[in-house]
């Protein structure tokens, strides 16, 4: 059979919009940039995302607790992460458009361009002084001056007159109370990383759940980024969700941990049924470190836009508690009975944005395959990921059919997320689920109600089954459990 992978993501896009995954914001006023809404089958494949992660968390661990801290927090948790400072992306507007880019960006684009056009040399020269921006005159000057020695054109109108580099806080900034508004000093942001409702409710929950070094804290919520280049689908949002977890461990023990969860949040991605052979783990160089962090890898996935970041795992030292403990000046040390010992614990993070992840999933569940003339649309996800897990249609709209089919879609209800169907040909049916990603299709016909058999097809094989009734559930539960994802 011919199979075609994913080689972009229009077409995604497409489907998502078709089936009802993923629309653009406001669509009706012409959509709101970089900010989307989940639709039937969306919600529901994040929710068995957002499931598959914390169960992962806290089931398994069981010194791993969960938090759900308020979006809006306190304006000194800001200074004290260094988010007001040093949260900044380098923009350039393009004075003709209008438009804006991220400068840094604008050449790394060139620099691929460079290297299409065969001038390995000019780009690898372009590449070293991008890397080592910032240590000439300082990085808007030194950006600057690689766009205009380079006369890097705008992407979209052409031109060649640009406005000064600039750093651009990502925060977004609003009024809080009645009283105030958003250029006041204490102006009250839309937090940019779950992680530091995690770092000041660290005391909270250590004097609460009786927990010990090392332990973690998990948290699932919306975090908020005014992209300066939000493209890319829901790859890169303004609003979007973050899985974090923070864990805290002795300082010396730091190293050992970071490997251990870098290796765990590996074999997540696995569990959750992602190729091996597009999953890949990338450190940061020393000199592209984030602020807090003195080790940090990303985990990437091989999307149709190349290998991207879906998870960061980060060794973020004792940088926030510290900061916390000097900005509200509370303590934040952890005083260790058995070795008399009191320290300001070390903290690995892992850090997994849910929407860059479900995208993910879609991606790498994607095929077209050729069947009988024709083009199936399927996504072959992991069945416990599935929007829906068990397609159930009478054969054809007979009272005595359609009854025998509801009895089974709410025995099966109970356990799995169904839909009953009776609505066109079989084959459309099928159709319609293959591209939902349904892993199980139960057609109930009229031999089956002679002796309470029904026809079970599987969606990755399209191979199907009789089986009895009464050992549907059992066949399911099988099929989910031993599913392992077609490689190549
Ligand atoms: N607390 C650490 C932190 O926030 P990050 O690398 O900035 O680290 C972690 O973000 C993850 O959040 C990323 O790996 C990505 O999956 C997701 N993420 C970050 N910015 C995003 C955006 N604008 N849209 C969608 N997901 C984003």
């Amino acid at each position: 059979m011919a199979v075609t992978h994913l080689d972009s993501l229009d077409k995604i896009v497409s489907l998502s919009k078709a089936r009802g995954i993923i629309f653009q914001s406001s669509d009706i006023y012409g959509g709101l940039g970089a900010v989307y809404d989940y639709g039937p089958l969306g919600v529901e494949l994040k929710r068995n995302l957002q499931q598959a992660w914390w169960d992962e968390m806290t089931r398994r661990h069981d010194n791993i607790v969960g938090v759900d801290a308020a979006i809006f927090m306190h304006p000194k948790v800001w200074e004290a992460s260094g988010h007001v400072e040093g949260f900044n992306d380098p923009m350039i507007d393009d004075k003709q458009s209008k438009k804006r880019y991220r400068a840094d960006m604008l050449i790394e684009q060139q620099i691929e361009k460079l290297k299409s056009d065969g001038k390995q040399k000019q780009a690898d020269e372009l590449q070293e002084k991008l890397d080592t921006a910032g240590s000439r005159k300082g990085l808007c000057e030194d950006l600057q001056e690689l766009i205009l020695e380079n006369e890097i054109r705008a992407p979209d109108s052409g031109a060649f007159d640009w406005t000064p580099v600039r750093q651009f806080n990502l925060m977004f900034k609003t009024q809080f109370g009645a009283a105030s508004s958003a250029d006041d000093d204490d102006a009250v942001y839309l937090r940019p990383e779950t992680a530091q409702g995690i770092f000041v409710n660290y005391k909270n929950v250590l004097d609460t759940s009786r927990q010990k070094i090392p332990f973690g804290i998990a948290q699932i919520g919306k975090a908020f980024r005014n992209e300066v280049v939000a493209r890319q689908f829901v790859f890169r949002m303004r609003e979007f969700e973050q899985m974090e977890m923070q864990y805290f461990v002795e300082p010396g023990t730091d190293e050992k941990h970071y490997e251990e969860w870098l290796k765990k949040r590996l074999e997540w991605f696995e569990r959750i049924g992602i190729r091996n052979e597009y999953l890949r783990a990338e450190d940061h160089p020393e000199d592209k470190l984030a602020h807090y962090a003195r080790a940090a890898a990303d985990i990437q996935y091989k999307f149709p836009i190349g290998w991207q970041e879906v998870e960061g795992v980060h060794n973020r030292t004792d940088f926030d508690l510290s900061r916390h403990q000097e900005y509200s000046g509370k303590k934040m040390e952890y005083f260790d009975q058995a070795k008399g010992e009191r320290y300001v614990p070390y903290v690995v993070e892992t850090s997994i944005g849910l929407d860059r992840c479900l995208l993910m999933v879609l991606c790498d569940a994607y095929r077209e395959e050729e069947v009988e003339g024709e083009t199936r649309t399927v996504l072959k996800m992991h069945p416990k990921l599935a929007p829906i897990q068990a397609g159930i249609f009478p054969l054809i709209k007979k009272p005595e059919l359609k009854e025998l089919a509801r009895k089974i879609e709410s025995d099966l209800q109970e356990e799995y997320s169904v839909f009953y169907d009776e609505s066109g040909s079989i084959g459309k049916r099928y159709r319609r689920l293959d591209e939902a990603g349904t892993p199980f299709c139960i057609t109930v016909d009229f031999d089956g109600l002679e002796d309470q058999t029904v026809t079970i097809r599987y969606r990755d094989d399209m191979k199907q089954d009789r089986v009895s009734v009464d050992r549907l559930d059992e066949v399911i539960r099988e099929g989910i459990r031993s599913w392992k994802p077609e490689t190549g």
